[in-house]
């Protein structure tokens, strides 16, 4: 399959999600949030990824504003955070967000965290939103098997999407496989390891074999698995480089010395320790 930066993957709902986009996390709010989204917004990026915690919602949505593109072309990604759970303060948190992105729909919405004692009626909250396409689709982040387990007790719609850490040093092999067995998609976070590995010499030998960065070659990986890959950058330059990862492709022998890599390398907490 050819991969492009507008490629989409069709969801378990039916709706299709892009395979490519911004991660936002840690861009202040305010002009770098805004210019960075601008930015990617003009380089062809149409899938922004989000959250209520990351106080950047209503720049995110100023960038949107600005950029004229059609709403139905982009895709945007927010959360709900571990602060608004619950049924009620779910839908409230849903309009806030709404509000800010200057939004009437999300393509996708996200229960952050898995948090003991609300992962159920959050879920019906989230289906509530469903049913009233507010919400095109709705899933979790950080779930393990056993979160999600105990989603499907209660679930009219099985979460569409699983938004894990995830990258070659990184497989997370139980909760992809679980994930796969059920139709769950994946968006793979910290695509980059937040910068950690970029002098792992396979990396750096594999970027040199394809002329490209070992950025590059990050996120190409998470591409070529089918993941959907959210690589945050601030800078111009590197955000462009980031998406200039659509003329190669890493051959099937690089793709297996990658996911040699694996070490169980983790920067956000095991989702299988969550209570
Ligand atoms: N659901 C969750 O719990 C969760 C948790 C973490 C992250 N996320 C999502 O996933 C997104 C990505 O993860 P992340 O931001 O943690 O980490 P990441 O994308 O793996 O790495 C971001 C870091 O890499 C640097 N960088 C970006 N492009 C680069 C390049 N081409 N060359 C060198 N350095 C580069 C960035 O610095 P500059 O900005 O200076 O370029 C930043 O320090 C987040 O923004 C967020 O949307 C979700």
């Amino acid at each position: 399959m050819t991969l492009t930066i507008e490629s989409r993957i069709k969801l378990n709902d039916g709706m299709t999600m892009p395979l490519f986009g911004l991660g936002v996390w840690r861009l202040e709010s305010g002009k770098e949030t805004r210019d960075a989204v601008s930015y990617a917004l003009e380089l062809g990026y149409i899938h922004i990824d989000t959250a209520s915690m990351y106080n950047n919602e209503e720049d995110v949505g100023v960038a949107i504003q600005e950029s004229s593109l059609p709403r139905e072309k982009l895709f945007i990604t927010t959360k709900v955070n571990s602060s608004e759970l619950g049924y009620d303060s779910t839908l409230e948190a849903c309009e806030r967000s709404l509000k800010k992105l200057k939004l009437t729909y999300l393509d996708l919405f996200l229960i952050h965290k898995p948090v003991e004692g609300y992962r159920q009626n959050t879920w019906k909250a989230l289906e509530k939103l469903k049913h009233e396409s507010i919400c095109r689709s709705i899933g979790v982040s950080n779930f393990s098997p056993k979160h999600l387990n105990e989603i499907f007790k209660i679930c009219e719609f099985i979460p569409a999407v699983n938004q894990i850490e995830m990258n070659p040093f990184l497989a997370q092999k139980n909760i992809s496989e679980f994930c796969r067995s059920k139709n769950i998609h994946i968006t793979g976070y910290c695509p980059l390891a937040r910068t950690e590995k970029s002098n792992d010499p396979t990396l750096v030998n594999i970027a040199n074999e394809c002329g490209k960065t070992w950025a590059q070659v990050m996120v190409r990986w998470g591409l070529q698995k089918q993941l959907t890959t959210i690589p945050k950058s601030a800078n111009p330059k590197r955000i462009r480089e980031n998406s200039d990862v659509f003329n190669f492709e890493l051959n099937e022998k690089q793709m297996q010395r990658l996911d040699d890599l694996d070490e169980g390398f983790r920067l956000r907490p095991d989702p299988n320790q969550l209570p």
